[in-house]
C-alpha cells in the first residue's frame, strides 16, 4: 500500500518508523511519504493561510499550495484522499478495514480553522474523497488523527502484524469489546487470575469470554449494543 501525507508539520509522521509499521516500511508492505505543504508555496514566507471570506475568527488554509501538492501526489490512480477534520464522519474499525484494501491513500492534514472548501471539492474531481474525524473532540491539527488512522489501517494489511489470530480476537471485531485478559503470575498482590481460565476447558472458556465481552460492552459502550 502506498500512503502519502500532506502537512505543514511532516515531522509528526516520524513515529511511523517505530516498531511494526517501521518494519512494514522496510519490508516494502507499506510505502509512506510525508510532504511539506510549504514546499508548494512560492512566496518568501511560504504562506499557507489567509483570512476567511465573510469574516470569522482565525485563519484558513489557502487553496493554491494544496492544488500543487495534489498535482504531485495524486497520480492517475484515483487514490483515496482523506481530509482529517473534526467535522468528518467518524472513523471506526469497519472503515479501517475498508481502507486497508485500497492501493493508495493520501492524508490531507489541515491546521488553523481548516482548509478552503474548494480544496475538498477539487480533490473530489481527481480522487475518492472522505472527510474523517477520529472522535468528538478538537485537535490542533490533523496530523495526530492521520497517524492514528494510518496505524489502525496498516496493521490490517496481511503481514504487517505477525500473528493474524490477534486480529480476529480483538475489540471491535464483531461489534463488541474484547474480554479482559490475564498472564503470569497466577497470583499478584492478592489478585487472582479467574479460575475459569485455568480450567483447560476450551469451550467453557470461550463461553466465559463471550459473557465477559458482553458485560464489558454493556458497561463501557452501551451504544455498541444498540447497533
Ligand atoms: N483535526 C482536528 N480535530 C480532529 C479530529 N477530531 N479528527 C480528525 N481530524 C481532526
Amino acid at each position: 500500500m502506498k500512503i502519502d501525507a500532506i502537512s505543514i508539520f511532516p515531522e509528526f509522521f516520524d513515529v511511523l518508523e517505530i516498531s511494526l509499521l517501521g518494519k512494514a516500511q522496510e519490508s516494502g508492505l507499506i510505502s509512506f511519504e510525508a510532504h511539506n505543504l510549504r514546499n508548494f508555496t512560492h512566496d518568501r514566507h511560504k504562506t499557507v493561510d489567509d483570512t476567511p471570506y465573510g469574516g470569522g475568527a482565525g485563519m484558513l488554509m489557502k487553496p493554491e499550495p494544496w492544488g500543487e501538492a495534489f498535482d504531485q501526489v495524486i497520480g492517475k490512480d484515483r487514490p483515496v484522499v482523506i481530509f482529517t477534520s473534526p467535522a468528518g464522519k467518524p472513523f471506526n474499525q469497519e472503515l479501517a478495514r475498508e481502507l486497508s484494501h485500497r492501493e493508495h491513500l493520501v492524508f490531507a492534514c489541515g491546521r488553523y480553522e481548516g482548509i478552503d472548501q474548494r480544496v475538498v471539492d477539487y480533490a473530489g474531481t481527481v480522487a475518492e474523497v472522505h472527510e474523517i474525524s477520529i472522535g468528538d473532540y478538537v485537535l490542533n491539527g490533523g496530523e495526530v488523527a492521520a497517524v492514528a488512522m494510518i496505524e489502525a489501517i496498516a496493521r490490517l494489511i496481511p503481514g504487517v502484524i505477525g500473528n493474524n489470530e490477534s486480529l480476529a480476537e480483538e475489540s471491535h471485531n464483531e461489534g463488541l469489546l474484547e474480554a479482559p485478559s490475564y498472564t503470569k503470575p497466577q497470583s499478584w498482590r492478592g489478585l487472582e487470575v479467574p479460575e475459569m481460565l485455568l480450567s483447560g476447558h476450551h469451550a467453557e472458556i470461550e463461553k466465559w469470554r463471550k459473557a465477559q465481552s458482553l458485560e464489558r460492552t454493556k458497561q463501557n459502550r452501551p451504544d455498541l449494543l444498540d447497533k
